[in-house]
């Protein structure tokens, strides 16, 4: 499904909040569907995947945030699974900054981590993260698994996957993306 277009497009500049904000609304539309039949709209999971976060980690500001913007890359150039991480990373960091941008960055590194070392992980994935899962570059080699681990953001990445795995329930009640804007607003760069 072709994504909408939304105001953060504009590439002459650096994105906004503002941007963000109308990637996600244009995101209510755009279907994360797994084949299966199931209702996954981007916002949705969106805010499924952040409010998993502010239950586990409810200090952790950044790390909500992160999981609500980490799929915006869907809503960008070049839409494709396999350059989405990358993508909405480079148009969070200048309104959210460095860790922001590399939970985002490294949400699909994580998901290829946990399908490679957490058996009851891969087998919990939802129909929709397999078939990309192979786009985005399959299992981790073991260099690769020593690289993950030594970064950082490790801890934080992983989590934010799991959450973003977990939020996948369709039709789901969750508070909605103005519960969030205190929030996003508190983490913006000054
Ligand atoms: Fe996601």
């Amino acid at each position: 499904m072709a994504a909408p277009r939304f105001a953060g497009l504009l590439s002459s500049r650096s994105a906004s909040l503002d941007d963000v904000l109308d990637g996600l609304r244009a995101g209510r539309t755009f279907d994360l569907s797994d084949g299966t039949g199931a209702d996954h709209g981007l916002l949705d999971h969106s805010l499924q995947t952040a409010e998993l976060l502010r239950s586990s980690h409810p200090d952790d500001l950044a790390l909500q945030v992160a999981g609500l913007v980490h799929d915006i890359g869907h809503m960008l150039p070049p839409h494709r699974d396999d350059a989405h991480a990358d993508v909405a990373a480079v148009f969070v960091r200048p309104v959210f900054g460095d860790r922001i941008a590399e939970l985002v960055r490294l949400h699909v590194p994580a998901k290829r981590y946990l399908v490679t070392t957490d058996p009851d992980y891969r087998a919990g994935l939802h129909r929709g993260s397999v078939i990309s899962l192979g786009q985005q570059g399959g299992d981790m080699s073991c260099p690769e698994i020593t690289a993950f681990e030594a970064e950082p953001l490790f801890g934080d990445a992983t989590a934010l996957r799991r959450a973003d795995e977990a939020g996948k329930v369709p039709g789901l009640d969750v508070p909605g993306l103005e519960t969030w804007l205190a929030t996003l607003q508190s983490q913006q760069l000054r």
